[in-house]
């Protein structure tokens, strides 16, 4: 097998640690011949300001472009609020998305069924509960021009973002959602908010000519606000759900506790297709950030950042029974009632992040 290359970026605070975790699990698939990893590491970040005062340095940025995947931790923290707005740790992030084009960001949000009591919500409401949202992640209001501050003068400033959506940039989301619903429960809902912006209207408008080509799956369209509020009403009326970079971000965090915690949920952001190799850029990050309230104590949960990796191995390497087995080893793990802080429950015990990094590396050794 030739050597597959991924690059590493740790961030900032519990992305750092989170990140030794999958660093064992790739020695160990290394060291068992199940895959042949090279990896390579990168700062972004904080940890990128201190050494080079930028959020990345263009060597890295190269780096993640050679990669075969990159696996990313987590930037920011309030050491660096005060830096320049070009350099401040979430610029790194962006920057790589739209330099790498990964346009598709699969968060798929799944309840355990060890934790269904770990949900805020009844478990009968999350039980079983198997949802992907599909989020546009190189484009919207996170990328949109003009996007400035300007002075008015008299103590007044004006603020501007810019949502912009162009038909290519909803046509291959849309794509991407329905194709995965055809491998799911066959449901597609597209969320956005055409009865107040122009976008939406767009968005709609697009999403509903791709459905028209997957008359196979089921296809709704949901406003915005009514799908945050339907997702903690009766979340598992959802399998799919698209929806652009902004609702996407805010959604999926809502997600999260459906499934026990912001700490379980891992994503992928993959590229198109390159024309001459069919191979995919593609990112993998958990969808959490740099914990700074907890960063440094060593009791992040780390689950997050093993699925991405799990997703890594799924989407990028087609190592589909390595994925499996990586998340099979999770679920074993939490069946026998190991928890970090942020999913315990019963006021049961709970282990470190090296603990529960361990625990799940010595479920894979099994
Ligand atoms: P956060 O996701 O870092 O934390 C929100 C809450 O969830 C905190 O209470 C935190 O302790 C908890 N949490 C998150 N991940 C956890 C884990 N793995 N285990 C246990 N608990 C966990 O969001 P925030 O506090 O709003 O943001 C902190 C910083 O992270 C900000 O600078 C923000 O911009 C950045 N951020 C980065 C990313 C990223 O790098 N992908 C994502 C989100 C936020
Ligand atoms: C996420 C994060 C990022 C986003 C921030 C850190 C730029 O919240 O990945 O969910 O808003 O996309
Ligand atoms: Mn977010």
């Amino acid at each position: 097998m030739a050597s597959q290359t991924l690059l590493l970026l740790p961030g900032d605070g519990i992305g750092t640690e989170i990140m030794v975790e999958v660093e064992k699990l790739i020695d160990w698939t290394n060291a068992e011949g199940l895959t042949d990893f090279s990896t390579d590491h990168g700062l972004v970040g904080g940890a990128a300001y201190d050494a080079h005062q930028v959020a990345v340095s263009e060597d890295d940025v190269e780096k993640a472009r050679a990669a075969d995947a990159v696996i990313f931790g987590a930037v920011g923290g309030p050491k660096w609020d005060n830096v320049p707005y070009e350099h401040r740790p979430e610029a790194a992030l962006l920057r790589l998305r739209k330099e790498l084009g990964v346009f598709a960001n699969l968060r798929p949000a799944i309840c355990y069924p060890a934790l269904a009591e770990a949900s805020s919500l009844k478990r009968e409401l999350v039980e079983g509960l198997d949802i992907l949202i599909v989020r546009e992640l190189t484009g919207g209001v996170y990328f949109g021009e003009p996007k400035e501050i300007t002075d008015l003068g008299d103590g007044q400033k004006r603020a501007i973002d810019t949502q912009v959506y162009e038909t290519y940039e909803i046509d291959r989301i849309a794509r991407v959602a329905f194709d995965l619903a055809r491998t799911r429960s066959n449901k597609v809902h597209s969320a956005d908010k055409k009865n107040v912006m122009k976008s939406g209207v767009l968005w709609d408008e697009v999403v509903r000519g791709v459905a028209k080509d997957y008359p196979d799956v089921a296809f709704e369209h949901i406003l915005a606000d009514n799908a945050a509020m339907q997702l903690v009403r009766n979340p598992k009326q959802f399998d799919v759900m698209v929806t652009d970079n902004l609702f996407g971000d805010i959604l999926s965090d809502a997600a999260a506790m459906l499934t026990g915690s912001l700490g379980m949920l891992p994503s992928a952001s993959l590229g198109a297709p390159d024309p001459a190799t069919g191979k995919r850029k593609a990112f993998y990050e958990p969808v959490h950030g740099s914990a700074p309230d907890i960063a440094g104590k060593g009791i992040a949960n780390p689950i997050a950042m093993i699925a991405s990796f799990a997703m890594a191995l799924r989407y990028s390497f087609n190592m589909i029974e390595l994925a499996d087995r990586v998340d099979a080893a999770i679920a074993d793990v939490l069946a026998d009632g190991l928890r970090t802080g942020d999913i315990a429950q019963d006021n049961r015990k709970t282990v470190g992040t090296e603990e529960m990094g361990a625990a799940i590396l010595a479920k894979l050794k099994a």
